[in-house]
């Protein structure tokens, strides 16, 4: 067996801080007698020298595309449009079998170059659990965000902050007027995160999940002050709020956070909006009177990028001496072909 040699690369993202892997996983990797080599990034919340000290040997940024052919390069988000060709095996979150803008052109670099897209939004168990994810502090955030909205203290732009931060800004302080808060997906990983942060800003939230929602009640959604929608989505449901719903003359609901961003999507359960907001702009108004505000942020753990970087880390970090084409990277392997069949591309290189 050849020995495993991830390769960190830098993310082309410049508000992305995250890292799948922590200097300290790093460490129990090189222990274990993987080769880690880690690219500089001016960005990234752990400095370069603590990689260096878990004995990773390092390279500059994007220096990946002249990697040894046998490296495993490791990311998260995009990766830059050059080169045409992708040789290497990826592991990071390709955004590419859904049909998103770019998909066919990024798995045709691949099969251009003959590496393999090892896509960690599909790295599940045999059962189809994910195995590592970032939705805790996706809820948390998000709940966080809609509390702090809601109290009339959320500044724009969003930066990226510490939990420690977070939390003091989500205590109550005098005149802070009480309110009910629902989140659905209650018990999901973002659910979970979402009842923690109204914990935190003192707030017990109502908790509906698929047993809440098969016979939806929506004057009772209507009921409270805020939503968060935390939901993973599988199959078409009734949505949660319709446009007649944001004019109903009994609705208390101020303040909705989508977790989820399914928007556009048919699966999306708050077909209310049609585009997502931003850190620079994160709420936009749906009605005037009574305000309804919606914050809809795509890439809300970036914006606690050392919890969940470090918890990410540690869901992914055991996994990784096995990589491989068995068991949860073989699943991996075998979506990353099948995206590639469904699109007419043939494949090269890597078999599952
Ligand atoms: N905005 C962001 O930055 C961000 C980041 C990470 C994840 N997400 C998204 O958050 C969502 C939740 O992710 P997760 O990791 O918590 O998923 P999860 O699988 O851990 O939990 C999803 C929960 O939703 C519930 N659910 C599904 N359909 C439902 C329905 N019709 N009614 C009520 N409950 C329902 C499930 O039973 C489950 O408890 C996903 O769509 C994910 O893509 C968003």
């Amino acid at each position: 067996m050849t020995e495993l040699h991830l390769w960190l690369r830098h993310e082309v993202r410049t508000t992305e801080r995250r890292t799948p892997i922590v200097p300290s996983d790093a460490r129990r990797l090189v222990d274990s007698g993987v080769t880690v080599t880690v690219e500089e990034s001016p960005q990234r919340i752990h400095p370069l020298q603590e990689y260096e000290a878990a004995g990773c040997r390092v390279a500059p940024a994007g220096s990946w595309v002249s990697a040894p052919p046998a490296a495993v390069v490791t990311g998260l988000k995009e990766l830059p449009d050059e080169p045409a060709e992708l040789t290497h095996r990826h592991v990071y979150f390709g955004h590419a079998y859904k049909g998103q803008p770019g998909a066919g052109d990024l798995l045709r670099r691949f099969a251009a170059g003959g590496g393999a897209l090892f896509d960690l939004e599909y790295l599940v168990d045999d059962s189809g659990r994910r195995l590592a994810a970032f939705g805790f502090w996706a809820g948390y955030l998000g709940a966080a965000l809609a509390v702090l909205q809601h109290r009339g203290r959320l500044a724009a732009p969003l930066t990226p902050t510490s939990k420690d931060e977070l939390d003091a800004g989500l205590r109550p302080v005098a005149g802070d007027e009480e309110f009910t808060a629902l989140v659905i997906g209650a018990l999901g990983r973002s659910g979970r995160g979402a009842r923690l942060a109204f914990l935190s800003a003192g707030v017990e939230a109502t908790p509906w999940d698929l047993a809440e929602t098969r016979d939806l009640d929506r004057r009772a959604l209507l009921a409270h002050d805020v939503l968060v929608n935390a939901v993973l989505a599988t199959t078409p449901v009734p949505p949660f709020l319709r446009e007649q719903d944001l004019d109903a003359p009994d609705r208390r609901l101020r303040t909705v956070c989508d977790v989820t961003v399914d928007v556009g999507s048919p699966l999306n359960v708050l077909p209310v909006y049609d585009r997502v907001t931003e850190w620079t702009d994160p709420v936009r108004r749906l009605r005037a009177r009574p305000p309804l505000d919606l914050i809809a942020i795509d890439n809300l753990p970036s914006l606690l990028p050392r919890e969940s970087s470090a918890d990410f880390s540690s869901a992914l970090t055991p996994l990784l001496p096995a990589f491989g084409t068995d068991g949860a990277w073989g699943r991996c392997l075998d979506r990353f072909h099948r995206a590639q069949r469904e699109l007419g591309i043939k494949s090269g290189g890597v078999e599952g």
